[in-house]
């Protein structure tokens, strides 16, 4: 009898498990403190919490509207209103998805053909590169050069784009601002830069804004905002980050019609749709006011400067975030061995993870010197991270 073995999709053999969930499952393994992973570990706001539950007892159990509760995409496009002045009519310019992460890979599928390039900002954040893959497209890289402050080559990336389009040229181009690993936070210049070659070489920019409300230096612009990038840029926020909710997969999509009708169909067969009563606790969400923003920042920002402090003097060397709740650190000061055996070492002789640099790039080499860790955590977790780390001092 002919025995038959198991066949994988050359998508699926092409990419590997997510590196930083791997890091917290060993952290489990060796109770050490999680540093890896980016969720909180203190609860999220009160209000929000009983409004989910509110909803869930009022029999809002039954699947949403595919691309939105409307109370939710209403309340959703005020806040835009009022943080950046952007006018989005919920109707038809808003998608509701499981998550920043169905919101990008629908967005991909939506809009990229296979065989086209999508251009990525390097370190990334690792789900960008599987995504492409699911969505059968390649990639190009061009790098934040953490010498320069993350900045990136203005010539390099016209470069890149001009020379791709011998072969069909670039479809689209990944932004991620605030950025994750790196603390990134685009400058306007930058931005503009970005538009001005959407623009001229007619591709679309998706922007992942997750981190949009945690930045401590500079602030916020949304591409879509600059002159003639409406109809070509992808928005893509959500609660996990700005309301401490990870686990309720809840994120949205900003786009122009025709591509929001696109992208909506898109979500419809990949998931239906997010969990109806969380959605109407989002609604609850997007009024909160600047109050609670304003305490969001003060405390990841207390987060921030005591992890940088303790990581320096454990002999680290160190990139202060702009935004969002990672530390970039450098290891090379410290260490003969890779990032991946330095973080295998950190979790099981100092009982602490972190993520390996080299899951932030695409070629594992350019990241072996760096190692990220997450301050997503209350100050007696990072305290008793920080005791811990004071020992690599020898
Ligand atoms: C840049 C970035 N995008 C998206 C996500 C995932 O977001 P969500 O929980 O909305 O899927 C993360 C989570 O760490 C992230 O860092």
């Amino acid at each position: 009898m002919a025995t038959s073995t198991p066949r994988i999709s050359q998508k699926a053999a092409s990419f590997t498990e997510s590196v930083i969930r791997d890091m917290t499952r060993l952290a489990m393994q060796h109770d050490a403190i999680n540093l890896a992973q980016g969720f909180p570990n203190f609860p999220a706001p009160r209000e929000i919490k009983e409004a989910a539950c509110r909803a869930i007892q009022a029999d809002i159990n039954q699947y949403a509207i595919t691309w939105g509760a409307p109370r939710f995409r209403r309340a959703i496009a005020e806040k835009y209103k009022t943080f950046y002045n952007w006018e989005i009519d919920p109707e038809r310019e808003l998608t509701v998805a499981c998550g920043s992460t169905e919101c990008m890979i629908a967005s991909m599928l939506a809009l990229v053909n296979p065989g086209e390039r999508v251009l990525v900002f390097e370190p990334f954040y690792e789900n960008y590169g599987p995504d492409a893959i699911l969505a059968g497209a390649s990639t190009l890289y061009v790098s934040l050069d953490p010498e320069r402050d993350w900045t990136f080559d203005f010539q390099e990336l016209e470069q890149k784009i001009d020379e791709s389009q011998a072969e069909g040229g670039v479809r689209a181009v990944i932004l991620n601002t605030p950025n994750n690993p790196s603390g990134k936070v685009f400058s306007g210049e930058e931005l503009s830069k970005i538009a001005e070659l959407a623009q001229a070489y007619d591709f679309y920019v998706l922007t992942d804004e997750i981190y949009e409300h945690i930045i401590y230096q500079g602030s916020h612009h949304p591409i879509a905002c600059l002159p003639g990038m409406r109809e070509r840029t992808v928005t893509i926020s959500g609660l996990s980050k700005t309301f401490s909710v990870t686990g309720w997969r809840v994120g949205y999509i900003v786009a122009c019609p025709e591509v929001t009708d696109a992208i909506r169909k898109v979500h419809d067969f990949l998931t239906v749709g997010a969990a109806a009563p969380l959605q109407e606790a989002g609604a609850d969400a997007m009024g909160m006011g600047q109050d609670y923003y304003r305490q969001l920042l003060s405390n990841y920002r207390e987060r921030r400067d005591y992890l940088v402090g303790s990581l320096e003097r454990a002999g680290f060397r160190v990139w202060t975030p702009s935004g969002a709740y990672y530390i970039m650190a450098d290891i090379s000061s410290l260490t003969e061995l890779d990032d991946v055996q330095f973080v295998n070492r950190l979790i099981e002789k100092y009982g602490v993870a972190a993520v390996p640099g080299s899951s932030f790039y695409h070629r594992a080499e350019s990241g072996k010197r760096f190692i990220r860790f997450a301050f997503c955590k209350t100050m007696e977790v990072l305290q008793q991270a920080g005791d811990r780390l004071q020992r690599l001092k020898g």
